[in-house]
């Protein structure tokens, strides 16, 4: 699980420099207080080959020096432990530590004697320090700083692109994709300019992330041939990435032994399909040395899997993690397993407890390379789930939790959703209630060897990288919760605001700032608000789930159900009368979510089904409510719109774009609170106590 880099030889590193796309959080004026400066590299290998291209750059372009050995006096010392003797102040900083280990892709940062210095034992604690003192800026470079420890929570901080090399009937290039066409395939191949490929591994190492996943977890024909006679088109990915510290991973489609082997089974237990595995394997390491590891969605939304033999998922990735067991490869395997065809006739039925039913009583047989991905809710990336009791169920089991960053339910990059806030509840959450474990505990894992963090990505071909040039703060923030999970949504918005914005806004993007804040800090509340109510979800659009469709779902074998009639609205998920989901949480939660009186009242039509008359902690009924959170959600879109007029983010083009969307944003919350006001005024026939008018 080394990094890919260390024992490797130093090479020319080009820095990827773009015209036509938009910098994001690395435009070249967040590089002046290091590029003003002299600095000192020490140290060999690849990624330390980066750091010192990267203050090269910074240096040409502002007027400091790259010292070439450690006789000088340097304003910046950058080295590995192994290296550090040739310089007194990073000496001194290794001394201080005792010579105790810095750790794995970590780094010390410290400030003494006018000397700021990073000293990392790997070169990717090296590129992460850099980063650092990028994001301090000038503050890396006044007064004293006492030694500070920083180490990745987690080894693993993956995000998955669902693209496909061919442009899909339906779901097109990117599934669930905003932001244009893939930034790795074009016409039914590789794009012939990786340029791209290399400024995105850039910006998600100054994040923190260090790996990808190249393609959908669809598999599709074309797509599955990238294991096989395709895989020099990853090699070219790999190579792109890989001097920023990141590793390629792919998803493979579990029936590739029959797809591409021309086996007659694909049965994880035959001995034909174990020896294919391998020997594909060792292919893909040969080709790429330092690949990740595989992503499997089986049995899954029509994804081929375990099931047809009658074997189990533990038994499907334990086969795959053994092949990749020799090379240090990992599997990431879904646990996002259902019944898509179900009656919706059948109230007994409950997509919400699927996940837990199939992989619960499978914790303790997965291999330690096999990586159970769960998402972090039990139904799809809702506004507002719970979390998956998934996550508690599997304490002998090496979980990822995964988030989606790209905007499938939650405005598809045209609506502000800024959803570090959303994600920072799910990781802070403590599935056992008060004794202190959380959701980021068990991702990380004891000493960070857990599954970690994944997140779907939201990147794609367009200018600004998100489509939504806001939408910018959701992938950094991912990568620095991937990073952290304790650092705070507000903060996370303040260092993306500071690194996008204050170079062009001559080094304060202070109203900005403001305006910024005020648009994006309750922007999921926001949405929330003007969307499917207290937890019930859906309500969208089906096949796009772009705006609002109350019933679109609701006769259908999705399994996504609100069950509103005339007196009330919810899913009964109780043990006492409904599908017992509440009981695949353990204490407190089973019982929290039982009881009507202690059910937080967000939760509320996701656990029970209530007359509207039901009166919430506020003391508003719940039709009141609907109504009050739709007029207030699209008060709170119209406000966003009327400040971002004024706003100045020092650029034109940009500013256009946001307001643009806002306009659509606006459009598209008014329908959805006229949809949602006026379904449940006609069933319910309670009519708004303020007396607003709804459709
Ligand atoms: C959602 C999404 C699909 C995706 C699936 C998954 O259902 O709509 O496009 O394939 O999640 O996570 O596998």
């Amino acid at each position: 699980m080394d990094q890919p880099s260390s024992s490797r030889p130093e090479e020319h590193v080009s820095i990827p420099d773009l015209t036509g796309v938009h910098p994001a959080w690395l435009p070249p004026g967040v590089f002046r207080a290091i590029g003003a400066r002299r600095v000192l590299v020490l140290g060999d290998g690849p990624l330390t080959g980066t750091v010192r291209a990267e203050a090269e750059q910074a240096c040409a372009r502002h007027g400091g020096a790259l010292e070439q050995d450690g006789t000088g006096s340097p304003d910046l010392v950058l080295a590995l432990s192994a290296a550090a003797g040739q310089t007194p102040a990073a000496r001194e900083l290794l001394a201080g530590q005792g010579g105790s280990a810095v750790g794995e892709e970590g780094y010390l940062l410290a400030r003494r004697d006018g000397v700021t210095v990073v000293l990392a034992d790997d070169s990717a604690g090296l590129l992460y320090g850099l980063f650092h003192v990028v994001r301090l800026g000038e503050e890396a470079f006044t007064g004293e700083r006492p030694a500070e420890r920083h180490r990745p929570a987690a080894r693993r901080r993956m995000l998955d692109h669902w693209d496909n090399i061919d442009v899909h009937p339906v779901m097109g290039q990117v599934e669930r994709g905003y932001s244009g066409g893939s930034i790795f395939w074009r016409d039914g191949g590789p794009r012939g300019d990786l340029a791209r490929v290399r400024a995105y591994a850039r910006l998600l190492a100054a994040t923190g992330v260090n790996a990808v996943t190249v393609n959908n977890v669809n598999v599709h024909a074309t797509e599955s041939r990238l294991l096989t006679d395709r895989l020099g088109d990853v090699a070219a990915i790999a190579d792109e990435v890989r001097p920023y510290g990141i590793r390629v991973h792919l998803s493979v489609s579990f029936a590739s032994p029959i797809r591409l082997g021309g086996l007659p089974t694909a049965d994880p237990l035959d001995e034909r399909v174990r020896e294919w595995w391998a020997r594909t394997t060792e292919q893909v390491y040969a080709a790429i040395p330092d690949f990740g590891g595989y992503v499997v969605k089986a049995d899954s939304e029509g994804q081929p899997g375990p099931f047809a033999y009658g074997r189990s998922h533990a038994d499907g990735a334990n086969t795959l993690a053994d092949a990749l067991a020799p090379f240090g490869g990992v599997v990431h395997w879904r646990a996002f397993v259902y019944n898509h065809r179900q009656d919706w006739r059948d109230r007994s039925t409950d997509r919400a407890r699927a996940a837990y039913d199939h992989f619960a009583p499978l914790d303790g047989r997965f291999r330690d390379n096999a990586i159970l991905q769960v998402k972090h809710g039990p139904m799809d990336f809702q506004t507002r789930e719970p979390v998956s009791p998934v996550i508690a169920a599997m304490p002998s089991t090496r979980l990822a939790v995964e988030l989606q960053v790209t905007q499938e339910y939650t405005g598809q990059q045209r609506h502000v959703c800024y959803l570090a806030p959303m994600w920072k509840e799910v990781l802070g959450f403590g599935p056992w209630g008060a004794d202190g474990r959380t959701v980021a505990d068990v991702a990380t894992g004891a000493s960070g060897d857990g599954g970690g963090l994944v997140a779907v990505s939201n990147v794609g071909d367009d200018f600004y990288w998100t489509g939504h040039p806001l939408a910018q703060a959701n992938l950094y923030a991912f990568g620095r919760l991937a990073w952290d999970p304790r650092l705070e949504p507000a903060a996370l918005l303040d260092e993306w605001i500071d690194l996008t914005f204050a170079p062009a806004a001559g080094g304060d993007p202070g109203p900005l700032r403001r305006t910024l804040h005020a648009l994006m800090d309750g922007s999921w509340r926001t949405y929330e608000r003007y969307t499917a109510p207290l937890g019930v979800g859906f309500m969208v659009r089906p096949g796009h789930h772009y705006g609002p469709d109350v019933d679109g779902y609701e006769y259908t074998p999705w399994g996504t159900y609100h069950f509103a009639d005339r007196d009330g609205a919810g899913v009964d998920r109780t043990r006492a009368s409904g599908t017992g989901f509440t009981g695949q949480y353990p204490r407190p939660w089973s019982e929290v979510y039982e009881s009507l009186g202690t059910c937080p009242d967000e939760l509320l039509l996701f656990f029970h089904h209530v007359p509207y008359g039901h009166v919430l902690r506020d003391g508003a009924t719940v039709i009141q409510h609907i109504y009050d959170t739709h007029f207030a959600g699209v008060e709170e879109v119209a406000e966003s719109r009327r400040l971002w007029e004024r706003a100045d983010p020092g650029d034109p083009a940009l500013h256009a774009r946001v307001k643009e969307l806002l306009d659509e944003q606006l459009r598209c919350a008014e329908e959805w609170r006229d949809q949602v006001n006026a379904y449940f005024f006609r069933r319910s026939g309670v009519p708004d106590a303020r007396g607003r008018r709804i459709p």
